[in-house]
């Protein structure tokens, strides 16, 4: 026993407050980490478990980090600028309606902050993105759940949401969903928004957003105060271990960025990097053709049941996740177990490049079919 885990034992001491309904997230295994239980080479897996872009960044971008390199000893007020008025830019909105963030995690956060009050309770999908209740419990707030039902082919429209809806303060929508890859139509978050009450923002993560060629829910916001959307730079701009995320806001509160922000929790290479990789039409636009690519290879090559997907992952039923997720580990491709999502019979398999794609579905296809 560690001497830290004695000291608890007989120093009780200090105590956090009552973090019980607190669930740690459960992030897919880093390539490292496994390599280093397995004993084998990081090089010769395939991490298809995260939803990361399997070109890894931009090359704008690496080169955008090398060269803040020697300019980390200041604070990135500058570059935050230059990165907001290009995001506004791309989406023609008002800079002052973007909220740059540490990550569409951190934008959950900063939503909380803005919102959330003790006395306030949030609805957020099941099956869904774990930091949606997170970030909400950090913030005082209760969780209830909507279900998307593998009954209905995890069909998402307004009405399911609204059987489960009760005057929430925030309701997240996921489109494309995670981890079913399910999506909302616009007309239908219209129709929820509107059903919603005045107090109630619905939140629309566009996590995926880059991968579906449904239409963004960007228009929403010159129409209403009540829609926010989130999107973030790790999924086809590659830069996921930067934590660089944002949201697009209403002008109505869109001023209240500067009072819950917490300065400079964007980081000066992180700035840069997504200031380079918003220009690397080249590189998204690769991502994005074969994560395209990937969801037809694996729906029709893989010998398992799968949905149709709008993101840069498919869901597939196996039987026993856990049981499929070690084996192909075992064989060097790592997926995801959607055991946390409430769905042990799924894994979720992310778009690879067409070498990864192909050997990740002959692996998965080989432990099936043992
Ligand atoms: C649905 C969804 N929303 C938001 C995020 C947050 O992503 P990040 O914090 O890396 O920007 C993720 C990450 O996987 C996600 O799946």
């Amino acid at each position: 026993m560690s001497t830290l885990k004695i000291r608890a034992l007989f120093l009780p001491g200090m105590q956090t407050r009552d973090l019980s309904a607190h669930i740690p997230y459960s992030a897919g295994r880093g390539v490292e980490e496994v390599a280093r239980d397995l004993g084998l080479d990081p090089d010769g897996l395939v991490k298809l478990s995260s939803n990361e872009n399997p070109f890894g960044p931009s090359p704008d971008a690496i080169e955008a980090v090398k060269a803040a390199a020697d300019r980390i000893h200041t604070y990135p007020k500058a570059a935050h600028t230059d990165l907001t008025a290009a995001i506004a830019d791309d989406w023609d909105v008002d800079p002052a309606q973007v909220w740059l963030t540490a990550g569409g995690d951190g934008l959950l956060d900063y939503f909380g902050r803005t919102f959330l009050t003790e006395d306030d309770r949030v609805l957020a999908p099941d099956p869904g993105f774990a930091y949606y209740p997170m970030s909400a419990r950090y913030h005082g707030a209760a969780v209830d759940q909507y279900r998307i039902e593998k009954a209905t082919g995890f069909e998402q429209t307004a009405q399911g949401v609204l059987d489960a809806y009760d005057d929430h303060r925030i309701v997240y929508v996921t489109t494309p969903h995670n981890p079913t890859g399910s999506e909302m139509p616009l007309p239908e978050i219209e129709r929820l928004a509107e059903a919603t009450g005045p107090e109630t923002l619905v939140v629309v993560d566009e996590a995926y957003g880059h991968f579906t060629d449904q239409p963004a829910a960007r228009p929403l916001l010159d129409e209403r105060e009540d829609v926010a959307i989130l999107r973030t730079f790790s999924k086809a701009y590659g830069l996921a271990g930067l934590r660089l995320g944002y949201g697009l806001v209403p002008t109505e509160w869109a001023d209240a960025y500067e009072r819950i922000n917490t300065p400079f929790a964007v980081n000066l290479p992180a700035c840069e990097a997504g200031l380079a990789a918003l220009g690397d039409d080249d590189h998204v636009k690769k991502t994005v053709e074969t994560a395209q690519w990937a969801r037809e290879y694996i729906h029709e090559n893989l010998a398992a049941r799968t949905w149709e997907s709008g993101g840069n992952f498919v869901l597939a039923e196996v039987g026993d996740a856990s049981a499929v997720a070690a084996s192909t580990q075992a064989e060097g491709v790592i997926i995801r177990d959607c055991s946390s999502f409430g769905l042990p019979e799924c894994v979720r398999i992310t778009c690879g490049t067409r070498e990864g794609t192909k050997r990740a579905v002959e692996t998965i296809n080989e432990v099936i079919e043992e």
